[in-house]
């Protein structure tokens, strides 16, 4: 059974986790928080305060706190899972050169967008006109979304043939890698994302959504199930699938 600190555990994303590993071989040995919290595992709120040695550290906290947290776990000899957005490149460069064990970045646990991704890369190769339409709830500080950014560039780069010229203007949503992205914010939406393939007399339309952050625990789970099998730093989940 391998040992597991949470770290932004009663977050929304954290809570999901917490229900997830319920019954599973994993074991939440303690979670750090940024306030106390009543629960079942102790509880941490700062890094200072762990007094127990875990297998892997899953963090899923906030942009100010990953760094941090993932440093310090890396100088306690776990593996790290990071699920928190933020890091920026010159971070990912500390950590890879700090790190002894797996350092696993995954920008999207969801494996409908995973996969997603992956689709699209194929398709693209047949039909390099593409746009991408992402639906996120109004709460979302970010447009468009990390995901939607990411698949335009591995489209981008899978591309074959170039697209065919359209007019351009703020109605034609934001240019990524020269794939034309927009984005929506409506409640009632956690996460949508559709990639539209227009071909001769031929359209192939791909679409992934996630309704609750339940969405997020099958990929949590190949993550720590994948970052013990690597040795260095990877980023996305496709990296252990
Ligand atoms: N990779 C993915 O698929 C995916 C999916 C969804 C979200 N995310 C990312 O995951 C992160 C969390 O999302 P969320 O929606 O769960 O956010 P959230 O509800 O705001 O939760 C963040 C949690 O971080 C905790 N925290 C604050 N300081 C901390 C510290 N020093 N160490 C550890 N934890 C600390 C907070 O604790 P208190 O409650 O005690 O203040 C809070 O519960 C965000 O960066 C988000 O973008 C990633």
């Amino acid at each position: 059974m391998s040992k597991i600190i949470l770290a932004g555990g009663f977050g929304k994303l954290g809570l999901a986790i917490q229900a997830g590993l319920a019954e599973t071989n994993y074991d939440i040995v303690g979670v750090l928080s940024g306030h106390s919290h009543e629960s079942q595992y102790p509880v941490w709120t700062s890094l200072d305060q762990i007094n127990v040695s875990a297998d892997i550290f899953l963090d899923v906290s906030t942009p100010q706190t990953v760094f941090n947290n993932a440093l310090w776990a890396i100088e306690h000899h776990m593996a790290v899972i990071i699920g928190a957005t933020g890091l920026t490149d010159d971070q990912i460069d500390t950590l890879r050169e700090k790190s002894e064990r797996g350092v696993l970045i995954v920008p999207n646990f969801s494996l409908s967008a995973v996969l997603l991704m992956q689709f699209s890369q194929l398709a693209a190769q047949y039909f390099p006109d593409v746009e991408i339409v992402e639906t996120h709830n109004p709460k979302k500080v970010d447009a468009p979304s990390g995901t939607a950014v990411q698949t335009a560039k591995l489209i981008a780069k899978a591309r074959i043939e170039e697209p065919v010229k359209s007019s351009e203007g703020a109605a034609r949503g934001q240019r990524v890698a020269d794939v034309a992205v927009h984005a929506m914010r409506l409640p009632g939406y956690i996460a949508q994302q559709s990639v539209y393939f227009g071909g001769i007399d031929e359209q192939l339309t791909l679409t992934q959504s996630t309704t609750s952050r339940a969405a997020f625990v099958p990929g949590v789970l190949r993550a720590l199930a994948g970052v013990e099998k690597i040795t260095d730093l990877k980023i996305g989940l496709d990296s252990v699938l």
